[in-house]
């Protein structure tokens, strides 16, 4: 793991964007795995800029996204599509044909997750996935639990995800308890990986990812076994660190 740590949130932003420009310019047709929530944001307000600059090229880009809440249509304010589509897809000039994002209405769980899988495998695998990671440590909603799941799946979400999440609903009763999302073998098939995480409220996740123990309790500990990872955080993720 190679890992940066900034002053604060804007240079995070700054830096996982850059990453992400480079990877679009070294490869036009890159296939992009990206994230939602609020680790993000900062990084895609970023690369609207590049592009507006005429600094990045999103014509050629395809994007695969990690999770979607189930019962969600695309139209829903607070679904990971409309999320991507309102912070990023509608301000860059990349073809929304070539944006893909699970279907929280799928009726067929199982299928959805095949059809999912059989997409990025289609498209080549992605080039570099970005990831934020849950203050309890999940990655994409891989959850901490005895056992992970391979491929994208439907599950449930943990009491403290639902908490957590909640920031962007309306009551907490209102956050979809189940999500599908990619799995630990999609996000570790990805060539390179790109993990952000910024604030206090991550430290533990952070310490646990890069200097714990390897295990399904800590999701994002599995990343200590990707052969290219950069994992940028700000000095208030990073204060558990002992290094
Ligand atoms: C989102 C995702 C989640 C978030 C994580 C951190 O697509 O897969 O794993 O990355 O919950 O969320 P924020 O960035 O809101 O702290």
């Amino acid at each position: 793991m190679r890992l940066i740590i900034t002053k604060n949130y804007d240079e995070l932003s700054k830096k996982a964007a850059e990453i992400i420009a480079e990877t679009i310019k070294e490869k036009p047709n890159a296939v992009l795995g990206l994230a939602t929530g609020s680790s993000p944001v900062g990084l895609y307000k970023e690369l609207i800029k590049m592009h507006k600059d005429g600094e990045v090229d999103f014509s050629k880009v395809t994007t695969v996204n990690l999770d979607e809440y189930v019962g969600l249509s695309g139209e829903h304010p607070q679904s990971y599509r409309y999320f991507m589509n309102e912070n990023l897809f509608n301000h860059v000039n990349i073809d929304k044909n070539n944006t893909y994002v699970p279907n929280g209405l799928a009726e067929d769980a199982e299928e959805e997750g095949r059809r999912y899988d059989a997409k990025i495998e289609e498209l080549g695998g992605t080039d570099l996935q970005l990831l934020g990671i849950g203050n309890n440590g999940h990655i994409a909603f891989n959850e901490p639990a005895e056992e992970l799941v391979f491929g994208t799946h439907l599950t449930d979400l943990t009491e403290e995800t639902i908490k957590a999440n909640s920031r962007f609903f309306a009551s907490i009763k209102d956050v979809p308890t189940q999500a599908f999302s990619m799995g630990i073998g999609g996000i570790m098939k990805a060539k390179k990986i790109l993990l952000i995480a910024s604030g206090e409220e991550k430290a533990e996740a952070v310490k646990g990812m890069i200097e714990g123990n390897i295990t399904t309790k800590l999701p994002g500990s599995l990343l200590q076994l990707h052969h290219d990872v950069i994992v940028i955080v700000d000095e208030a993720a990073a204060k558990l660190l002992s290094k």
